[in-house]
């Protein structure tokens, strides 16, 4: 541990055992030159690796020219990048507020829906996780309530379609929507008649990779217009190809209300969105709408935002994601067989999930095994992260840069496979 470590706030634990200095591609490189393949891609923010020379390029270039502004000021780099955000996403999502965090950019998606309807009632999935500011942190169901005081009134949770381990018992491996009614059904119990929005990640990440059925978020477009509430889509990990298409929303073929983007976006530097309609958006500015933050607009993390939205287009990135994440799952489905504490894999496009249980008959979580296994696999030369969601944290995301190659892949697998057997084989087994 490096003395000057006492100086810091541990915000979520501890640290990673050396500094990192240097990173690039799908690797990083500690102090000491230890090589690790990072299947985090960062904070999942690296969507192009680290040090990509065409975002770097666009950084120092802007850096040259201007890299902070007054809130009212706009500049080139963030009329282009509104420009080219508004073309990527369907008609009816064409308004962007560019910002610095994920957690902003929901907080801010809400503030809009509650302006807009006039209601204040929000609906969120269990499992989910939307981001830490006070406000959007009442629709948080995966973690960070306990120790804080009170929420905000008006928060409702509607169970995940966790087919795994269905939250009403009812299916199993396959979710057929019934979570999905019922949880309105309790959210319409419980309403003072206030419904604004109902929020949700296309695919819950930090709530153990889990992928709704096809067709629900089809269904809760309705549910949602049957009561007067905005679709309101979290695309932080999923937006801009990381699950093989460019957005999650366009699976299911429907357009949210709002949509708001963050870390995939800014290529490793704070950059946010939140992006609605003409009407909305028109709606708000007239009821004298207000979110003027620090670095709401700022040319340089705008600039960067620029530059990967080219090269995911240009270099086919949103194709490769779903070939290699296609890959990556047969790979890790392969080493399921191998190894009876994988109970569940799954996900879409690069962003993966990996379920450890005790034994696939009673699945229960193995938590301790999670645990050593990822630190087994960082001292090997890997690094991916466990979630942690409703009391467990057996579950391992890989979210590997979207250049991450085929090789780098079986690489990644090999040191899993190695990690398993290793822990096991020591005696951590639950
Ligand atoms: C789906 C989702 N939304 C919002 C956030 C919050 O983003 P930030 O940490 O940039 O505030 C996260 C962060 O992990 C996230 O995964």
């Amino acid at each position: 541990m490096d003395e000057r470590e006492r100086f810091l706030i541990r915000y979520a634990g501890g640290f990673a055992p050396e500094p990192i200095a240097r990173a690039e591609g799908a690797w990083l490189e500690t102090e000491s030159g230890k090589r690790v393949l990072d299947f985090t891609s960062g904070q999942i923010c690296s969507t192009l690796g680290h040090n990509h020379p065409r975002v770097n390029g666009a950084i120092r270039q802007t850096l040259d020219r201007v890299s902070h502004l007054n809130s009212w000021m706009l500049s080139e780099p963030v009329l282009a990048l509104a420009e080219r955000l508004a073309g990527l996403f369907p008609a009816g999502l064409d308004r962007v507020l560019l910002l610095s965090t994920g957690s902003e950019s929901t907080e801010v998606g809400l503030k809009m829906a509650k302006l807009y309807s006039g209601r204040f009632e929000v609906a969120g999935l269990t499992r989910s996780f939307h981001g830490l500011l006070a406000g959007i942190a009442s629709v948080n169901y995966s973690m960070a309530h306990q120790g804080y005081g009170p929420l905000l009134p008006g928060a409702f949770a509607i169970p995940a379609p966790y087919a795994y381990r269905c939250p009403v018992k009812h299916c199993d491996g396959a979710c057929d929507c019934t979570c999905l009614e019922i949880g309105f059904d309790l959210v319409d119990q419980a309403s003072v008649g206030s419904l604004c929005a109902f929020i949700a990640e296309p695919i819950l990440s930090t709530g153990g990779i889990i992928v709704p059925p096809d067709g629900y978020f089809r269904r809760a477009r309705e549910l949602c217009d049957e009561r007067g509430m905005l679709l309101v889509l979290d695309e932080a990990q999923t937006g801009f190809g990381r699950v093989g298409t460019m957005f999650a929303f366009e699976h299911d073929g429907v357009v949210p209300d709002v949509v708001a983007v963050s870390k995939t976006l800014g290529g490793g530097l704070p950059l946010a969105a939140t992006v609605t309609s003409d009407a909305i958006e028109d709606d708000c500015f007239a009821k004298g709408f207000i979110h003027v933050t620090s670095h709401v607009s700022d040319p340089l993390p705008a600039a960067a935002g620029l530059a990967v939205l080219e090269a995911i287009e240009e270099d086919g990135l949103v194709e490769q994601s779903a070939r290699l994440g296609e890959y990556l799952l047969a790979r890790l489905r392969e080493l399921q067989t191998e190894h009876e504490q994988i109970g569940d894999v799954r996900g879409r496009g690069l962003l993966v999930g990996l379920e450890l249980v005790e034994d696939r008959e009673t699945r229960a979580p193995a938590n301790a095994l999670g645990a050593a296994m990822t630190q087994e696999c960082y001292e090997r030369g890997l690094s991916m992260n466990i979630v942690r969601s409703g009391g467990s944290a057996n579950c391992l995301r890989l979210a590997p840069p979207l250049i991450v190659t085929d090789e780098e892949i079986d690489l990644a697998v090999e040191i899993m496979d190695a990690s398993l057997r290793a822990v096991v084989g020591a005696g951590v087994r639950s």
